[in-house]
């Protein structure tokens, strides 16, 4: 069933829990996705990113239809998220199809501009009943927010969210959640990452919305623990799933004698099933 991220934040927070959100760049995603969020019986969201309109050669028009529906079959709440989008239009196009919430990445723009353009997000998307993620500040790794693709992985710990700015940024556009900085990186992890704990617990004293942890996949099982119970109440979550089912392609492509696409398909979406499953296990886990 189809549910407003709004609502699936202000539930993980009183469990004390994260939602896991999986970028959806082909139907196997979504098709793994929900079947882990419907074996695990949790709720779940999935999003499209406007940078995967470049990367991955998937439309929003095509896709956006196609990940609505798999929700409204889910037997489990599912938000639809449009992630990382940069122009109004765009942000527009997500919400005539229906999403239930949209991110307005404005994190390359100057501060005010930035600010200015949210609130203009959040007014569009409140006609749609629409909830709003923001980024102020910094990402590492893979560049979603424009675009190019870029990577950059020169993210100094001085670049980090800062709470009071943060603060004053969600105060004034009346944002759902916010995207913090504070040691996750878009894509693979080349060394092990180290995050800022004490700055999520900050955060999370200081913001008067959710935090989302964006580069979430490739993290230890201990450190989502760490980030969750300081705070952290959304996951992004795509690099890893994408690399498990990649992997489980390959392996059944050189295991056959003619390789064909639907057997490497389904060896793809069973493995992404099991990463997706394993992540919002960890997710979703109350502390005794
Ligand atoms: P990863 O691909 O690093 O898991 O990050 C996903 C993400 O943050 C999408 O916004």
């Amino acid at each position: 069933m189809l549910a407003n991220m709004r609502n699936l934040l202000k539930e993980a927070d009183s469990r004390g829990t994260a939602i896991g959100c999986f970028n959806a760049t082909g139907l196997e995603n979504i098709l793994a996705v929900i079947a882990a969020a419907e074996k695990l019986h949790t709720p779940v969201m999935i999003q499209f990113a406007q940078a995967h309109e470049e990367e991955h050669l998937m439309t929003l028009d095509v896709i956006g239809p196609v990940m609505m529906d798999a929700a409204r079959r889910a037997s489990v709440p599912v938000g639809v998220h449009l992630d990382h989008a940069v122009e109004l239009d765009y942000i527009r196009k997500a919400l005539e199809l229906g999403f239930t919430s949209v991110m307005f990445d404005g994190s390359d723009l100057p501060y005010d501009e930035n600010i200015l353009l949210t609130r203009r997000a959040v007014e569009l998307a409140r006609k749609y009943g629409a909830s709003v993620e923001a980024e102020i500040g910094v990402m590492a790794g893979i560049t979603l927010n424009n675009q190019k693709i870029a990577e950059d992985r020169s993210l100094e710990e001085k670049m980090y969210t800062d709470p009071k700015a943060a603060r004053q940024f969600a105060e004034s556009t009346g944002i759902d959640c916010l995207a913090c900085t504070f040691g996750t990186v878009h894509g693979f992890y080349k060394s092990a990452p180290r995050l800022n704990f004490e700055l999520v617990e900050e955060l999370y004293r200081t913001l008067p919305v959710p935090i989302v942890m964006h580069g979430g996949s490739g993290i230890s099982r201990e450190d989502y623990r760490r980030v969750i119970r300081a705070g952290v109440r959304k996951i992004n979550y795509y690099t890893y799933m994408a690399k498990a089912g990649g992997e489980a392609a390959e392996k059944a492509a050189a295991a056959a004698e003619t390789p064909l696409f639907h057997d490497l398909a389904c060896a793809a979406v069973e493995a992404m099933t099991k990463n997706a499953e394993e992540a919002l296990q960890i997710f979703s886990a109350r502390e005794e």
